[in-house]
């Protein structure tokens, strides 16, 4: 019989605190032990990291698979999505189920299982976004927690759609208190933004750039001083997701200063892209389409406010926020008004190479960026130990990244669905080798060797402070 033992020989193990050389284990799905190097069994398979960094498997808690948005639907599903993560080292991810107004947050429970069951290749939780929260969801929310499903997303934005009042999302922020949950907050304040497009519109202002031109930085700023009053009222922590802006993270910072329990996430398009990629090109303004995401990528100079942030520990997270549409079909259903373009932009297979980059650029230190893109998202949203390090006993999700491994994030060389590239032509320095998720080999050399339907559903602990 072949020996279950793996054996990850040569590499630099690096977590969110250490940085060492280690041969590393794997007993089944899970890390056995860390040996001096050369001691290990020699009836263990060998996986070579000569030359490599051996990290934990990315976490991406930010994305959206097979996501109904705008009159459309991402166009990753679960094993698209899942399969282009792991290809870019992540091997575990927290999705979003949707509560319908006027239905059962259990609903939209079982119908992101049945989405994601038999399809997603690597592990995978889920947030809850609930969009009504009268009396019996906020009981209902417990039950959802029982099911490991232990932070909620509420809307500030899309007024009759998604966002929710002031007095709905203190409600469920006092219930999130009783019941250990995590709040996590789309933080703009929507209804002007109503009237800013209404207006842009009016005056035939209908090309991509107003997307961002009328979701100004003051409106994201506003909803996440908002949200952190609400939840101090409340006594609860608040996550804000997607931050994009200098002025909301400064709101980020004058509350942590402050003591309170606040985290934040930005995401790899608002380190990279700016305000200018939504202008399009001179021949065709809708090209920036391709970009248009909420919150709106932002002039160029908030770019060194979010990675001082994430360097100074204000921003702990970057995720993705991965919603994918295709141009063609999707992204042209808003060719005569930027306000129907579905939101949102590919990412999930691209954040460890990008985030790489700040650590070769001298601009993120090499475990913060471990910390960045796997420790701190297990901890916060309680996968932490199982997942989020190298240690005995986590699952064995490892990546062994070469650091002078080259990409050209062009769309023939990804694997997301998506029909266009949102880097073309950037090539970056750094990549992964070889991919296991919980002990099995799922990306080696860029050829997938995972299967669809692997991933288990993980179901989360509540949150602690
Ligand atoms: O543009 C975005 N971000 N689309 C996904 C929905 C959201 O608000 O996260
Ligand atoms: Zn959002
Ligand atoms: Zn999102």
């Amino acid at each position: 019989m072949a020996s279950k033992l793996k054996l990850i020989t040569g590499g630099t193990v690096v977590t969110a605190s250490d940085t060492f050389a280690a041969d590393v284990l794997i007993d089944g799905a899970r890390i056995a032990a860390l040996l001096t190097p050369g001691t290990g069994p020699a009836d263990a398979e060998r996986l070579d990291a000569k030359g490599c960094l051996v990290i934990p498997g990315g976490i991406d808690a930010h994305t959206h698979l097979d996501m109904p948005f705008g009159g459309t639907t991402s166009v990753d599903d679960f094993e698209t999505g899942t399969i282009a993560a792991a290809h870019g080292g992540t091997t575990t991810i927290i999705d979003f189920a949707i509560q319908t107004k006027g239905t059962s947050l259990k609903l939209a429970l079982d119908t992101w299982h049945a989405k994601a069951e038999g399809k997603a290749a690597i592990d995978y939780g889920f947030h809850m976004i609930a969009t009504d929260v009268p009396p019996a969801a906020l009981s209902e929310m417990a039950d959802i927690v029982g099911e490991g499903v232990t932070s909620f997303k509420l809307f500030m934005a899309y007024p009759g759609v998604l966002l929710l009042d002031d007095q709905s999302i203190f409600r469920a922020m006092l219930r999130a208190g009783e019941i250990g949950a995590l709040i996590c907050m789309h933080a703009e304040t929507g209804l002007p933004i109503d009237v800013l497009v209404e207006r842009a519109l009016a005056a035939g202002k209908t090309a991509p750039i107003y997307h961002a031109l009328t979701r100004p930085e003051v409106a994201e700023a506003t909803g996440t001083e908002r949200a952190i009053a609400l939840a101090e009222m409340a006594d609860v922590p608040v996550y804000i997701v997607h931050l994009s802006a200098q002025r909301a993270l400064e709101r980020v910072m004058e509350a942590r200063d402050r003591g309170l329990h606040v985290y934040a996430e930005t995401c790899p398009q608002y380190l990279f892209l700016s305000e200018d990629d939504l202008r399009g090109t001179p021949d065709d303004p809708f090209e920036g389409a391709k970009y248009v995401c909420t919150p709106p990528l932002r002039p160029k100079h908030h770019h060194e406010h979010l990675w001082r942030g994430l360097r100074t520990y204000d921003l702990q997270v970057v995720s993705t926020d991965h919603c994918p549409f295709c141009m063609k079909g999707q992204k042209e259903l808003g060719r005569d008004s930027f306000a129907k373009i579905p939101n949102g932009m590919p990412g999930i297979e691209t954040r460890l190479h990008l985030l790489y980059e700040g650590v070769r650029e001298g601009k993120l230190p090499l475990n913060r960026f471990v910390e960045i893109t796997s420790t701190a998202p297990a901890k916060i949203f309680g996968l932490y130990p199982q997942k989020g390090t190298i240690a005995v006993g986590s699952d064995a999700d490892v990546v062994i990244w070469d650091p002078e491994k080259r990409l050209t994030l062009d769309k023939e060389n990804l694997h997301m669905r998506v029909d266009y590239a949102a880097y073309p032509g950037k090539t970056v320095i750094g990549a992964p080798r070889t991919v296991l998720s919980r002990g099995d080999v799922v990306v080696d050399q860029g050829k997938f060797l995972g299967q669809a339907g692997r991933g288990n559903f993980i179901r989360r602990r509540t949150f602690s402070r």
